[in-house]
């Protein structure tokens, strides 16, 4: 053979071995950002796009998980490929599912490895619209430290929580830290609101704001005392600049040291366990109060899936890049680096990720307990109703809408939307 046949053969014998084609493709992808969040995602295409050969762009996208919706409609809408796969929340698949690849082919065999609830998520009319990723549910963080020094215990209700946040903010702000909050949580008029309010008003014996067989339900007693409730601890135990706080503003107040508890979802652990947080070693996670005693404890169930876009033109590119970001090993690499709570089963037993998240065993029962918000029942109605919903909410919690009010006005809007169809 002439030797530059040789060479041309070691050449592509070389590429071949490497994985590096003349195949190669960009895939973009959408990464939200919420603390770490990015950087664990790079890491993770980056090392995808080491072992194909692909090369990999990383689109960042709002925090806000509204203003990201509404970025992503716009996309889809207009049949944009700029975006190859998307990172959706689990309340979008039926907003959005229409505009994804069916994933059905692709996860036999693997779907059985996740968590039911995440998968009956992912799937619009039995095919599987996007991959699960990670899974989120509403925790309380506290400051372990705090409740020693002032011989309280892990509120088991709200009125504890209420109390015991209003002991430690006076007794801060006496010791001198007069920037000091009982609790921080997300108060904007968005998304995270929803989630929030859900879990008060769940946890109270409210309802789910339409109910499974799709009834509105959210006019009661029950919701409107939790409302109330929260409303109360606006300008006393929690900030008014909470009714512009989304998660990371809440936790930025926590993370310096400024609040005795927060709501928020299983990432912010991570970072408060960093190594430059002020509050490391002094935080521990619990589920969220019950309403009363005969509530119960409700995390709002989150989370966030991966999906392809039909008008990719790297399809299958594209969908390797998801099944790998999902697969254990990846999913185990962002819950100990991340805290993102997986959602492969068998890594809630997993000795290194349940080292780096010790609560995440408890988690379990979180997530047996989780509730729902109605994206299933609401279909490609569900961001009006939510967005109804957190409205409603802000209106009470800006003091501008007694609860009853609100409510029977939002009854009202949400039987109207209704009518046009879900
Ligand atoms: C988190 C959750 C998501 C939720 C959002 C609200 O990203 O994963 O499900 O909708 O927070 O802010």
């Amino acid at each position: 053979m002439p030797r530059y046949l040789t060479r041309l053969a070691a050449a592509a014998g070389l590429l071949l071995s490497t994985g590096v084609g003349a195949w190669a493709v960009e895939i973009s992808i959408s990464c939200s950002a919420l603390g770490k969040e990015y950087e664990v995602c790079k890491e993770g295409v980056d090392a995808w796009a080491q072992k194909t050969g692909n090369t990999v762009k990383i689109v960042s996208t709002p925090n806000s998980a509204t203003e990201r919706l509404a970025l992503y409609q716009q996309l889809l809408a207009a049949g944009a490929g700029d975006i190859d796969v998307f990172q959706i929340d689990v309340v979008w698949t039926g907003i959005l599912g229409e505009h994804f690849q069916d994933l059905t082919p692709k996860t036999q065999g693997v779907l059985e490895q996740h968590l039911p609830a995440m998968v009956d998520i992912s799937r619009v009319d039995s095919k599987i619209v996007a991959m699960p990723w990670f899974a989120d549910a509403g925790l309380l963080y506290y400051r372990q430290d705090l409740l020693e020094k002032y011989n309280r215990k892990v509120p088991q209700t709200w009125a504890e929580l209420t109390e015991t946040a209003r002991i430690i903010q006076e007794g801060e702000r006496k010791a001198g830290n007069n920037d000091f909050w009982g609790y921080v949580w997300q108060g904007r008029a968005y998304e995270g609101l929803t989630t929030n309010a859900l879990e008060w008003i769940a946890s109270n014996n409210g309802g789910t704001i339409v109910n499974a067989t799709g009834e509105v339900t959210i006019e009661n007693p029950n919701a409107a005392e939790a409302l109330k409730t929260a409303a109360g601890w606006v300008g006393t135990i929690t900030p008014e600049g909470v009714l512009n706080y989304t998660e990371e503003e809440s936790r930025g107040v926590f993370q310096a040291g400024n609040a005795a508890f927060m709501r928020n979802w299983p990432y912010a652990w991570a970072l408060a366990q960093g190594d430059d947080s002020t509050i490391k070693g002094k935080v521990g996670v619990a589920p969220l109060p019950k309403g009363g005693a005969d509530g119960r404890h409700a995390g709002t169930l989150g989370g966030q899936l991966l999906a392809v876009s039909k008008y990719s033109k790297n399809a299958e590119a594209a969908t390797d890049l998801v099944m790998y970001l999902t697969n254990r090993d990846e999913q185990k690499r962002r819950a100990v680096k991340g805290s993102f709570n997986p959602t492969i089963l068998t890594l809630y037993e997993d000795a290194d990720v349940t080292k780096a998240s010790p609560f995440i065993g408890n988690l379990r029962d979180v997530f047996a307990n989780a509730v729902t918000r109605p994206s299933g029942v609401t279909g490609d109605n569900y961001n009006k109703v939510s967005t109804e919903f957190f409205n409603a909410v802000h209106q009470v919690l800006s003091k501008r809408s007694e609860p009853e009010q609100a409510l029977q006005r939002l009854d009202r809007d949400l039987k109207r939307i209704k009518r046009n169809g879900w």
